[in-house]
């Protein structure tokens, strides 16, 4: 375990077996549906977390990433800034948007919108791992991996200042490392 690591909250075989239980379930509803989701990652935090996933889904998909950043401004719900757009048009699409973790909403809220305002049919999200307790926006993803308690977490995509993203479990931060 890394030493900066207090304890492992989701182990690697964990985040694996439900990423099979979540493509499945993606899989199910999207062919119930007719539609095949075009599969956008938020960079970087999503990226070991699709990569895993989209092995689990049994349909036809196209994946695209976008980078967006947040201001931190005034105003309680914030707007983001495109650092890197997506490749094509959404007009008509319905996105699965693939996110590491849902803390305040914030930053998937102004996604989703953004993407609604190019013209995108439906938006539905999964995430790997969800904070309900810091929620400040309304916005819930359609497929969460693990609910967890309000601990600062590593790994899996998951960053401490852009390091540990590559560790192969969600571990607990210890807090003498960022207090
Ligand atoms: P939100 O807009 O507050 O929901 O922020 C979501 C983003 O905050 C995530 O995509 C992460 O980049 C970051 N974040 C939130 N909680 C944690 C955490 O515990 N560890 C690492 N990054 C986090």
């Amino acid at each position: 375990m890394n030493e900066v690591v207090e304890k492992v909250l989701v182990s690697q075989e964990e985040i694996i077996n439900r990423c099979v239980e979540l493509g499945a379930q993606i899989t199910e509803d999207y062919k119930k549906a007719g539609e095949v989701p075009y599969v956008v990652g938020l960079l970087k935090g999503s990226v070991p977390f699709l990569a895993e996933i989209i092995k689990h889904i049994d349909l036809d998909i196209q994946i695209d990433f976008m980078d967006v950043s947040s201001y931190e401004g005034t105003k309680s719900v914030g707007d983001i800034r495109i650092d890197k757009d997506l490749d094509c048009s959404v007009q008509g699409m319905s996105i699965l948007l693939v996110e590491d973790i849902v803390d305040t909403g914030r930053t998937l809220k102004e996604v989703e919108r953004t993407l609604l305002n190019k013209g995108a049919k439906d938006v539905k999200v999964v995430s790997l791992l969800d904070k309900p307790d810091r929620r400040v926006v309304d916005i819930e993803a359609e497929y969460v991996g693990f609910k967890i308690p309000n601990e600062f977490v590593i790994g899996y995509g998951l960053d401490y200042n852009q390091k540990y993203r590559n560790l192969p479990y969600i571990g607990v931060l210890k807090r003498e490392i960022y207090e």
